[in-house]
């Protein structure tokens, strides 16, 4: 039912007042974060996270496209779609929706988009499978996504690498009045925990423990493996959302298909992904950098590869979610 004025405003002003009881932080962009049920956002995205919490009714047949930002989240939400969605859209179609509008608008994001701006979106004549992306932690994605049958896929990076990918970002995006964060401020502050949505070290391990105790609910994926064998894991995500592969679309090339129309060097080239702002007023052309494993030798020094390679050590090893550090 939808709620009533009165709700919502009751909502906004709750929203409004929220933030000013919260711990808070100088931010990595021009914006305040706020530490809410344990992670850091913007007070905006409080807003649409406390919206979405309460308003958000997941259906059986949903898929979750989860992450920490700057971890392959457009690549996954790609895939995500184009496997499920292949028989009605031919992966290798020229007019494949993927060639012609941003991921992140064929996979809204719940919080940035669809929740976002005060507004309550009717999702009810979505068709199925209904795909929606988060950056949420696991721990406050709800009891509808959490109780239901919905899927969630989430995709993890290796945290030097995405360090490195988030400081570009930010620093892309950040508005023009506002000065650059230095990579060491940003750097510090990463290893402390406070980045969007973080301390990355509990935004994995909530998903990666949840995919160990329900392996049906949660699929774990790493972008490293996804480029060293894109094949193998394109076909795991198949089967784990459903819609496994046959040995007919395999000898076919349906997953060889697949993974070009979504790979960086397709995905950037595309027009679509060149012009626009599929995510808040970030420019799309900002969301396709190198896409390269270990890019983080070319920025981090020794002393900072050695610090974060404690935190790593520190806040997840035991968790049996490991990294290769040195590649
Ligand atoms: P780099 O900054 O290292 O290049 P997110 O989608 O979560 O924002 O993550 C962004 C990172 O994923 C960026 O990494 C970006 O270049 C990379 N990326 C974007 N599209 C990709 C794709 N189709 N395949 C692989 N990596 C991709």
């Amino acid at each position: 039912m939808a709620p009533t004025l009165e709700e919502q405003q009751k909502l906004t002003d709750e929203c409004t007042e929220l933030p000013l009881s919260l711990p808070k932080e100088k931010g990595w962009r021009t914006l305040h974060l706020y530490q809410f049920q344990g992670f850091w956002c913007q007070s905006a995205e409080i807003q649409s996270i406390m919206s979405f919490q309460k308003h958000f009714q997941a259906n059986d047949t949903d898929i979750v496209v989860a992450s920490i930002p700057k971890s392959g989240t457009t690549w996954l939400k790609a895939l995500a779609f184009a496997v499920s969605n292949r028989h009605r859209f031919v992966p290798n179609s020229k007019s494949h929706p993927l060639l012609n509008s941003n991921p992140h608008d064929l996979v809204p994001f719940l919080e940035y988009k669809l929740y976002a701006n005060n507004q309550l979106p009717d999702l009810t004549n979505i068709s199925e499978p209904r795909l929606f992306g988060t950056h949420i932690p696991f721990a406050s994605l709800g009891n509808s996504i959490q109780n239901s049958d919905a899927k969630i896929v989430y995709i993890c990076r290796n945290p030097l690498d995405t360090f490195v990918s988030s400081w570009h970002f930010l620093n892309k995006v950040k508005p023009e009045s506002g000065s650059p964060i230095s990579m060491e401020e940003a750097f510090d502050m990463y290893c402390k925990g406070i980045v969007g949505f973080g301390p990355f070290w509990d935004h994995m391990l909530g998903y990666w423990k949840e995919s160990l105790l329900r392996p049906n609910k949660v699929l774990f994926l790493k972008y490293e493996d996804m480029k060293e064998d894109g094949a193998f894991q394109l076909k795991k995500l198949a089967k784990f959302l459903g819609f496994p592969f046959t040995l007919e679309e395999e000898r076919g090339g349906v997953v060889e298909n697949i993974a070009k129309l979504c790979c960086f060097e397709n995905m950037k080239k595309l027009e679509v992904n060149k012009i626009g702002s599929s995510i808040g007023n970030f420019e799309n052309k900002n969301l396709f950098r190198k896409a390269e494993v270990g890019d983080w030798v070319n920025y981090l020094s020794p002393k900072m590869v050695e610090r974060l390679s404690k935190v790593i050590e520190e806040r997840l090893g035991g968790s049996g979610l490991g990294f290769e550090v040195f590649p």
